[in-house]
């Protein structure tokens, strides 16, 4: 449309007018382009974070080659059979992990976490490295503890190894490290009642300890040291590894185990007696079962000492197996 001769024409200021909105839209659109290319204000970005040497990035993908998202959210994706793991890190903390992780089928005790703490780069991320100083600093590790600790979870055990352990609680670090804007939400229940809700009452799972040969002389002594090897077993986070039965649950069962002859990854094969079930506890790397993973059994030299270590000891004799 033109302008008619003679009347005002206003038709070029109207297109310069458009032109320099258009101009400003423009330039708006670029700099906003390029500042979503700057590092993110203030935001966790999964590089820069590390645990024990290993970086988020690597945690992510071992997190999803185990597909543990087809049962847990994690900052907003997933699935719900299992708890959302968002926040987790900073709640349970890395010795908690640690503890959990290799074992996922049984919840960690005191004893399995404070034995996390002794390694160095483990008590260094935590910032703390005594066991109580570390339980006050993550109430969710002692709330884990004292309610479940030692009982079993609905979780399966997967074969990680040590090292995705970590890469792992490296991932699971970041996204604690995120900032969701408070997702996921606390559900709102002030002024309901759940009589459900109620803690759940703490008791511990009895482990058996098989009867004595009747017959047996001075039966009190054994009798009593096996006893006592079974509650050191559970206390120090054993059972969440091994049964006393002869299936497998992360470690090999202990029923049957005594007298018997293992076949290590060697390709040699070793008889089981004090001795080699000694080694085991305080050096277990030093033998490997054929069919099992190095580095996933903790060593127990300096949390449990030569008499704690004889107790067990007698407890796994006392399972079974013949006597050599
Ligand atoms: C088959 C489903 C399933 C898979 C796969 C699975 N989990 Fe779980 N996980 C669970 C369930 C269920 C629980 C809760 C256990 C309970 O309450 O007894 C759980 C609990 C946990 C917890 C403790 C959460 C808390 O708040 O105490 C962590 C940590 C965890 N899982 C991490 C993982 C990681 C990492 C993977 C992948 C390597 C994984 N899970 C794979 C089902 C699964
Ligand atoms: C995180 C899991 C885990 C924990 C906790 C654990 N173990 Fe193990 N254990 C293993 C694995 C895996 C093996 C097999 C690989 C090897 O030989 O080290 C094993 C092997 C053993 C063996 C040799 C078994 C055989 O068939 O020859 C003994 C004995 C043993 N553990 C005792 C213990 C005792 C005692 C404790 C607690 C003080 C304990 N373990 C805690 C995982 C664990």
């Amino acid at each position: 449309m033109s302008c008619a001769p003679g009347e005002p024409c206003e038709e070029g200021g109207r297109r310069r007018r458009a032109l320099i909105v258009l101009g400003l839209m423009g330039a708006i659109f670029l700099a906003l382009s390029a500042a979503s290319f700057l590092p993110s204000r203030g935001q966790a970005l999964p590089a820069t974070v590390s645990y024990a040497g290993f970086d988020a990035v690597q945690g992510k993908r071992v997190f999803q080659s185990y597909n543990c998202m087809g049962c847990h959210t994690i900052v907003g994706n997933g699935a719900y059979l299992g708890p959302d793991l968002t926040g987790l890190y900073g709640k349970v903390g890395p010795a908690w992990l640690e503890a959990f992780l290799p074992s996922a089928g049984s919840w960690p005790t005191k004893g399995a976490v404070s034995l996390q703490l002794r390694d160095e780069r483990i008590a260094g991320d935590a910032g703390v490295a005594a066991i109580d100083a570390y339980l006050e600093k993550y109430p969710a590790a002692a709330e884990r503890i004292t309610r479940r600790g030692a009982h079993s979870t609905l979780m399966p055990n997967l074969p990680l190894s040590r090292t995705e352990v970590r890469q792992l609680i490296a991932f699971l670090k970041y996204t604690s490290a995120m900032n969701t804007e408070g997702w996921p939400p606390r559900p709102q229940v002030d002024g309901l009642t759940f009589p459900q809700a109620a803690p759940l009452p703490v008791s511990r799972p009895t482990i058996p300890v098989a009867a004595q040969d009747p017959g047996a002389a001075a039966a009190s002594a054994p009798v009593s040291a096996a006893a006592r090897g079974a509650q050191l077993a559970q206390d120090a986070g054993c059972t969440a590894c091994h049964a006393s039965g002869r299936e497998r649950l992360v470690g090999p069962g202990w029923g049957g185990l005594y007298g018997s002859e293992v076949e290590l990854t060697d390709g040699s094969k070793v008889r089981v007696d004090d001795a080699y079930l000694t080694e085991s506890i305080v050096d277990p790397d030093a033998k490997i079962v054929q069919g099992f993973a190095p580095h996933v059994m903790p060593s127990y030299a300096g949390t449990l000492d030569a008499d704690q270590v004889a107790a067990i000891v007698a407890y796994i004799q006392s399972l079974g197996g013949e006597h050599p």
